[in-house]
């Protein structure tokens, strides 16, 4: 029974749609896990490119289902916009199935998540803006409507005039914003209703039974490692766990049925938002890598900050997720660097050598990378398909870091189409 974690490695954007999509062609099931339309996802297929939010990345693929989980938080209006969207362009999305216990982002989680953000002003966390923080905090708080609130008007309209009465406290008197009415919100959310009704489910009943009769399972995880709310940069993370371990509670399975973890990382880092990233750089080379690896936000379009290959964090990630086998993408983007610097420890600001990803977010801030230079290469990689393709400084880079992290990198990024790809994955 091959359940698999696709999980990101880094700070989120490693490549995981174009990952999961290419394995969602050998598995009958995708299933988010968490998050929600604060992640991007992006496929491309041919002269085709879909940018996903919340539908799992194998939905290019008829008879693969689709799940999104109890652990993802649900904007209903983006779902609905996302699945017209594919229907427009001709993808069925019969395949889709959408937990009843998933928690749906409303209209006031999107509000307060600006105002949040307003109100901390430079200390704020340069969130995607979608509802994301306030709506998993409502959840906590057991004061959030699920998905499975939809298919009963009456208790629909109950809880939203609940919720909404701290809600409008806080929009009016904490942020000066205007009172929301229950009415107008369950209106627009019971026109969502029937378009969803259909795909609201048990669905971690139906993984696994799937599992029971040795289905091939992905589970897609977003963001990545170090945006975990636990065990990333707090509080630059988002407010979901995306590590691996995640992938149980997120879509209602044991530790038990998981077998493979494959961990996704660029061949350098990048990070959207605020925060610490000590292996940020800036000037020609940040400038080279934006450009060749087009590192724009799939959700908020805000230009990406660019950095070199963090060991240090990538150990970390694998260490978290108990990572078996690594994809390393955009490997074709470093096309052109006569040296590239990979952080191999942080010192910190009294001179100590960190070799290991230290607890303490002061420490963590004041970290400066030590690095080592590895020779680059000049040839383009668009078209390498087998480890011979590529030429020897690059596959000297990618043996490197599986040395360096004691994972095998089973999965290659040459380029952004569906096949630039060097594939070794067994799933
Ligand atoms: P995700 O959030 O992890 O799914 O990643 P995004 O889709 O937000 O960002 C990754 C970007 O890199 C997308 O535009 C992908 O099309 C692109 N991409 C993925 N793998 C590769 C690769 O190996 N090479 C290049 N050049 N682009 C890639
Ligand atoms: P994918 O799945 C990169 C970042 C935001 C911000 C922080 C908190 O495409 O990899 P939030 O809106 O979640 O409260 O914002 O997390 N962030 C991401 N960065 N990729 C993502 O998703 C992200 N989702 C959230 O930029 O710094
Ligand atoms: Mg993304």
């Amino acid at each position: 029974m091959p359940a698999t974690v696709v999980v990101g490695a880094q700070w989120g954007d490693e490549g995981k749609g174009k990952v999961v999509d290419l394995l969602a062609e050998r598995s009958d099931i995708v299933a988010r896990y968490q998050g929600g339309n604060n992640a991007g996802h992006t496929i491309v297929a041919g002269d085709q490119v879909y940018k996903l939010h919340l539908i799992p990345s194998g939905i290019l693929y008829p008879g693969t289902l689709c799940v999104i989980g109890n652990g993802v938080v649900v904007d209903p209006a983006v779902l609905c916009g996302e699945l017209d969207d594919l229907e427009a362009r001709g993808v069925s999305v019969e395949g889709l199935l959408l937990s009843a216990n998933a928690h749906l982002i409303m209209p006031y989680h999107v509000l307060l998540d600006g105002a949040s953000e307003k109100r901390l002003g430079r200390y704020s966390i340069g969130t995607t803006g979608r509802g994301i923080g306030p709506c998993y905090a409502d959840k906590a708080h057991r004061v959030g409507i699920r998905a499975q609130d939809l298919l009963d008007p009456k208790i629909l309209v109950a809880k939203l005039e609940v919720a909404l009465e701290a809600k409008n406290e806080m929009l009016d008197k904490l942020y000066g914003l205007p009172r929301l009415e229950a009415g107008a919100i369950a209106e627009d959310l019971l026109g969502h209703a029937e378009r969803l009704r259909p795909f609201i489910t048990d669905t971690a009943l139906i993984i696994d039974r799937a599992l029971r009769e040795d289905a091939r399972v992905l589970f897609e995880g977003a963001q990545g490692t170090m945006l975990d709310i636990d065990h990333g940069t707090y509080p630059f993370v988002t407010s979901s766990n995306p590590i691996a371990g995640a992938a149980c509670t997120g879509a209602g399975i044991g530790p038990t049925r998981i077998d493979r973890v494959l961990g996704v990382s660029k061949a350098y880092v990048t990070r959207v938002g605020e925060g610490p990233f000590p292996t940020e750089i800036e000037g020609p080379a940040a400038e080279r890598i934006c450009e060749r690896g087009q590192e724009f936000g799939t959700t908020t379009g805000r230009q990406r900050r660019c950095g070199w290959l963090d060991l240090v964090a990538l150990r970390y990630a694998v260490r978290l997720s108990g990572v078996t086998q690594l994809a390393l993408t955009k490997l074709d983007v470093l096309s052109g660097f006569a040296a590239l610097p990979v952080c191999v420890a942080y010192e910190t600001r009294e001179g100590e050598r960190l070799d290991e990803f230290p607890f303490h977010q002061t420490v963590f801030h004041g970290a400066r990378p030590v690095y080592e230079e590895h020779p680059g290469w000049d040839e383009d990689l668009g078209e390498c398909r087998t480890l011979d393709d590529l030429p020897p400084r690059a596959r000297a880079y990618v043996d490197m870091i599986a040395g360096a992290v004691g994972v095998p990198v089973t999965l290659i990024g040459t380029g952004q189409g569906r096949h630039q790809v060097i594939d070794q994955v067994e799933i």
